[in-house]
């Protein structure tokens, strides 16, 4: 499997109306359309005549055509010039699909698991956009670690006060890691606090875990009595999809979800979703902005003094070259001998 080989998504649904998009993956240029039957199509961004990009092109009934010499593209990447009607042409073209309100693409010939999103009992809150100025590993490095929680976020974690109560308890599986962290909450917002029904000295439960194909995330957050026993009012689901587009900048979607025990309709999330949405985006925001002061984005881990929070760095990397990578390892001595 390589990179191009998983379902991953490119655009949120809504971002892709009647204009096609441009989108990259590991550097692939991929043009994405949506024709007028709602037919969706992906196609490489370079149209075999002169390379012209076609997501620069518009769509015309069920083909894409190329803004340069009006050539036309199905779906499935089969052309045809106006100018020269006896010939065919034939560009790469990607399997499309459209699920949880986004569009995921992949080769044609692979044949990976689609991810399945566990939303059972929870209300879509929104999905966010944002590009990462990193590459892959160390994005992901930020959203699986809680320890910044104490100096980036203001919404959920720890204070770096009490970040040593902190328990985190690590689990591996061949193709994923789980991470579950439990300590006192941090002091929230005010409207957050009453919302979710928070009180002093309560627990603050950060679970989650990590998948490979494709590169995906999902953050559990929820809070408890001090004693564990007693489940505040809200909790919340994230799934986070991390995309590479070039060696220095990664995609990544954010999916909210909440669920709410408050007994009116919807549990009083539905009128609050703006806000949520808004907090989220800051907390994401303020993630990116973190990423943007690296001294440098070499994604190797030799010579960095790592905490107990940064057990799972050594195996996502591990996992993104096996997994998603689909490289060899390099066989170990022991191995050899
Ligand atoms: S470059 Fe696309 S039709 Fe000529
Ligand atoms: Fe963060």
């Amino acid at each position: 499997m390589g990179m191009l080989d998983h379902w991953q998504p490119v655009a949120r649904s809504r971002d892709l109306g009647r204009k096609p998009e441009p989108v990259v993956i590991a550097g692939n240029q991929i043009a994405i359309f949506r024709t007028e039957s709602g037919q969706l199509g992906a196609v490489a961004d370079a149209c075999p005549h002169r390379r012209l990009k076609l997501s620069a092109g518009k769509v015309i009934g069920e083909h894409l055509q190329c803004r340069y010499h009006g050539w036309t593209f199905d779906a499935c990447g089969q052309g045809e010039s106006p100018g020269a009607p006896k010939m065919t042409t034939c560009t790469t073209s990607y399997d499309i699909r459209e699920e949880y309100g986004l569009v995921w693409v992949k080769t044609r010939d692979s044949n990976p698991r689609f991810p399945t999103l566990d939303t059972e009992g929870f209300i879509h809150i929104g999905t966010l956009v944002h590009d990462a100025p990193a590459p892959l590993e160390l994005t992901m490095d930020n959203f699986n670690e809680i320890e910044h929680s104490g100096t980036v976020h203001a919404n959920f974690g720890y204070d770096l006060d009490q970040m040593h109560e902190v328990k985190v308890n690590f689990e591996s599986t061949d193709d994923s890691l789980r991470v579950i962290n439990v300590g006192p909450t941090k002091r929230l917002p005010i409207l957050d606090r009453f919302f979710v029904g928070i009180r002093k000295g309560d627990l603050f439960h950060d679970d989650w875990t990590t998948w490979f194909s494709p590169l995906h995330s999902q953050f559990d957050h929820w809070w408890t009595s001090a004693d564990g026993k007693e489940e505040r009012k809200v909790r919340w689901r994230v799934f986070l999809f991390y995309v590479p587009v070039t060696e220095t900048k990664t995609r990544v979607f954010s999916m909210l979800y909440a669920k709410s025990r408050w007994p009116i309709p919807g549990g009083g999330l539905r009128s609050i979703r703006w806000y949520i949405r808004r907090q989220t985006r800051q907390e994401i925001d303020a993630d990116i902005d973190m990423l943007q002061y690296l001294a440098d984005y070499e994604p190797g881990l030799a010579g960095l003094k790592l905490s107990r929070f940064d057990k799972s760095l050594g195996l996502t990397r591990e996992r993104i070259q096996r997994v998603y990578k689909g490289e060899q390892q390099r066989p170990t001595l022991r191995a050899l001998l």
